[in-house]
């Protein structure tokens, strides 16, 4: 190509993670603008699915919305999707619901036009924590116990459910929205009162609520990139030390001061190359492409997996940007590597 790629950066929708991928989107756009490498614009979904081309993007800070109904607006994606014209590679800075579950992902992919990150399938996997889980454990890793509860049954019965829960998991329990991100809807219940009122709250961002056993130990998270020639790199370990809240809650997760997350971790050399094979494991395990980040305590038993992220936050203070820095790699290095391995496919 004799001309500038062009690039466009798909952010906002549906999800009840919107103004964190406005956040994202902003970044990776001014990142990708600087590099001068390429012809960038931003493509804003709204709340409600409208489909906007943009120079500026919006911007306020994360507020812990609940969750917005998928919006399938046939004629607004429609409409939306001839925007996507002469792009020549789309970035995903979307999270959540429509954008990182496989949803767009396969609408890019039978369009033929090259995107960032995991396929169709692969993201869709990652999205439900309870069927990655099933993967995880057929190959070999380490995962909490757990047992699902339908918000149906939840509405039905909340009585029941917590007897479910008891039975399956005890106390103390984390629950959470399977298809959830961002820590919304999760809560830590250690009595029949309090997870009664977890379950409800869950049951408001998902129709599947995954209960599982607290785990105790070190949370890490790390983040796999993929090179040009396919080989995949775990990048340097984070240990989150949530402050604000019990655990890595949303409030912990978009305040600064809510976490103190130490890049790169402080582990023995084993523990850390067990917590770098675990997410190429987990990476592989659901098919990734590109980039991930995978969710983990280290264990007595060695590292446990959460869940596996297909679209992690992407503004330079988020967790895989800092890992990446770590190696050595800047912001706007990893962004426009992003869209080469893309372009690469
Ligand atoms: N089984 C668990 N035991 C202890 N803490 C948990 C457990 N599951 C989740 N958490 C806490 O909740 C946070 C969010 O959970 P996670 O599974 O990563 O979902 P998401 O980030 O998609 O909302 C984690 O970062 C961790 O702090
Ligand atoms: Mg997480």
């Amino acid at each position: 190509m004799d001309r500038k790629p062009r690039v466009i950066v798909m952010m906002g929708g549906p999800s009840s993670e919107h103004d964190v991928s406005l956040a994202s989107g902003a970044q990776v756009l001014a990142a990708l603008r600087g590099t001068g490498l390429y012809e960038v614009t931003a493509l804003v979904i709204s709340r409600d699915g409208e489909w906007q081309l943009s120079n500026e993007v919006p911007q306020r800070l994360p507020q812990p919305g609940e969750a917005v109904q998928s919006v399938v607006a046939r004629e607004k994606t429609i409409r939306g999707v001839q925007l996507l014209g002469d792009a020549d590679v789309v970035f995903l800075a979307l999270h959540g619901t429509f954008g990182e579950d496989g949803t767009l992902q396969g609408l890019l992919k039978s369009l033929g036009i090259p995107f960032t990150g995991s396929g169709p399938l692969a993201s869709a996997l990652a999205m439900s924590k309870a069927k990655a889980k099933e993967l995880f454990r057929y190959h070999g890793l380490l995962v909490a116990r757990d047992v699902q509860v339908s918000a149906a049954t939840i509405r039905a019965s909340v009585s029941n459910a917590v007897a479910s829960v008891e039975h399956a998991v005890g106390y103390p329990c984390v629950v959470k929205p399977n298809l959830g991100g961002s820590s919304l809807g999760v809560s830590l219940a250690d009595n029949a009162e309090a997870l009664a009122h977890a379950l409800q709250w869950a049951a408001r961002f998902d129709t599947d609520i995954l209960v599982e056993e607290k785990v105790e130990g070190r949370e890490v998270t790390c983040a796999v990139l993929e090179a040009l020639d396919g080989t995949m790199r775990a990048l340097p370990v984070i240990e989150i030390v949530p402050r604000k809240g019990a655990f890595f809650d949303f409030a912990s997760k978009y305040d600064d001061r809510g976490s103190d997350e130490i890049c790169p971790a402080l582990l023995p050399a084993d523990e850390t190359q067990a917590v770098q094979n675990a997410a190429v494991k987990a990476h592989q395990a659901l098919g990734c492409e590109g980039f991930s980040r995978t969710d983990m305590f280290l264990t007595d038993q060695g590292p446990l997996v959460l869940e596996v992220n297909t679209i992690p936050g992407m503004t330079p203070n988020s967790l895989l940007p800092k890992a990446a820095r770590a190696a050595g790699i800047a912001f706007p290095e990893l962004v426009s590597h992003l869209v080469q391995v893309a372009l690469r496919r």
